[in-house]
């Protein structure tokens, strides 16, 4: 991708660190794609994969229904049973409580910071993470509808 304004002659005459790096990773994909080996696994590693992916939807299931620490004892569960009115096939989407158009992790630290009146997470945090995976799951095979209401 093209940089949207034009660089300086100082900076078209030295090469930027930056842009080395991204020659330098295309060099790389182009050997891997050349040899196929960025697509292949083998049922080892999908039989590997998959048990990280269960365990981690496990442990969001575990801290929906009360696992998450909080401040007033609520619990996700308690107003989102199973999950089923959490609508994350719905995300990006406008959201009123946060007036603008927000991501699914940003409204699960709106519940907690809110009704669990608790401090919100990381995005990278395991527990959010493990939250999403959950409420995700819970919903699988629904048509994606990003800004649906
Ligand atoms: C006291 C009740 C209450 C608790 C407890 C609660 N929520 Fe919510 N939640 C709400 C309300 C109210 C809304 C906003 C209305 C809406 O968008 O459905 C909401 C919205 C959401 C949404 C977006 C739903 C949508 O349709 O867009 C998600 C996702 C969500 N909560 C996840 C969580 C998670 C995860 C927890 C636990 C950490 C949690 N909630 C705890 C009341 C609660």
């Amino acid at each position: 991708m093209k940089p949207s304004s034009t660089p300086s002659p100082a900076a078209r005459a030295t090469p930027r660190p930056g842009r080395l790096v991204r020659v330098a990773a295309g060099v790389l994909l182009s050997a891997l794609a050349a040899t196929g080996g960025a697509d292949e696994y083998t049922a080892t590693d999908l039989e590997r994969w998959q048990q990280a992916y269960g365990q981690v939807v496990k442990k969001g299931d575990e801290l929906f229904h009360g696992g998450l620490a909080s401040e007033n004892t609520l619990q996700c569960a308690q107003c989102h049973p199973n999950a089923a009115n959490t609508h994350p096939e719905t995300y990006p989407k406008f959201q009123q409580q946060l007036g603008r158009v927000a991501t699914l992790f940003e409204m699960i630290n709106w519940c907690i910071e809110n009704p669990l009146e608790s401090a919100p997470l990381a995005a990278d945090d395991p527990r959010m993470v493990a939250l999403q995976a959950y409420i995700t799951f819970e919903r699988r095979g629904m048509p994606l509808a990003p800004g649906k209401h």
